[in-house]
């Protein structure tokens, strides 16, 4: 088994509807391990927060997730913590350092960062990028991108999860 073969840098997704991005969400929860962060990138209104409560589903987090408007970060259980932030209302990233952003990440779970533009100097050398733009109508084209080599294989194992299972040969 080639390994190397298997690390994928870069995906493309469209998505049709915001239930699509959700499923989106809940399947890229599959690959996601302790100390991952998902750096989420987009306009209002592409869908971050119907992708992170996607993740959250995925992660099996009970409650709704929402996005934390009047805090920055919310956490929730699931079968990893889901730590939410939404750097929306927070100014520069000497402020978002300020308020104890770092405190969460590498740590016991996934860190999810809606309008991660904001983080400037303070965004993690190692993370995937999700890009989501308005593509017409309920159209969203969702680009995921790896930095560093965790993600090329987290982006790896997330396209082979997805490709259907090869038909079972018939027995007799
Ligand atoms: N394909 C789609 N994917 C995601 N959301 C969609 C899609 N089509 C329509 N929508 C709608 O677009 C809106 C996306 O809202 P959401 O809060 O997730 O965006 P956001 O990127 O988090 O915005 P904000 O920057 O304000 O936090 C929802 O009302 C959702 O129902
Ligand atoms: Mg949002």
């Amino acid at each position: 088994l080639n390994r190397k073969a298997s690390a994928i840098s870069d995906m493309q997704i469209v998505s049709r509807s915001a239930d699509a991005t959700a499923r989106a969400g809940k399947s890229l929860a599959g690959s996601l391990k302790a100390g991952d962060i998902v750096c989420l990138y987009g306009d209002l209104g592409t869908g971050k927060t119907v992708l992170a409560a996607g993740i959250g589903a995925g992660l099996g987090v009970k409650e709704c997730v929402i996005s934390p408007t009047f805090v920055f970060m919310r956490c929730h259980r699931g079968r990893l913590p889901l730590y939410h932030y939404d750097l929306y209302r927070v100014g520069a990233p000497g402020e978002i350092a300020a308020l104890g952003y770092e405190e969460f990440l590498f740590s016991d779970g996934v860190c999810v960062i809606e309008w991660a533009e904001r983080l400037g100097y303070l965004a993690p050398a190692e993370r995937l990028e999700v890009r989501l733009e308005h593509a017409g109508g309920d159209r969203r084209r969702l680009r995921l991108i790896a930095r560093g080599k965790r993600y090329r294989e987290l982006l790896g194992d997330l396209s082979r999860r997805n490709k259907r299972p090869a038909k079972k040969k018939r027995t007799r």
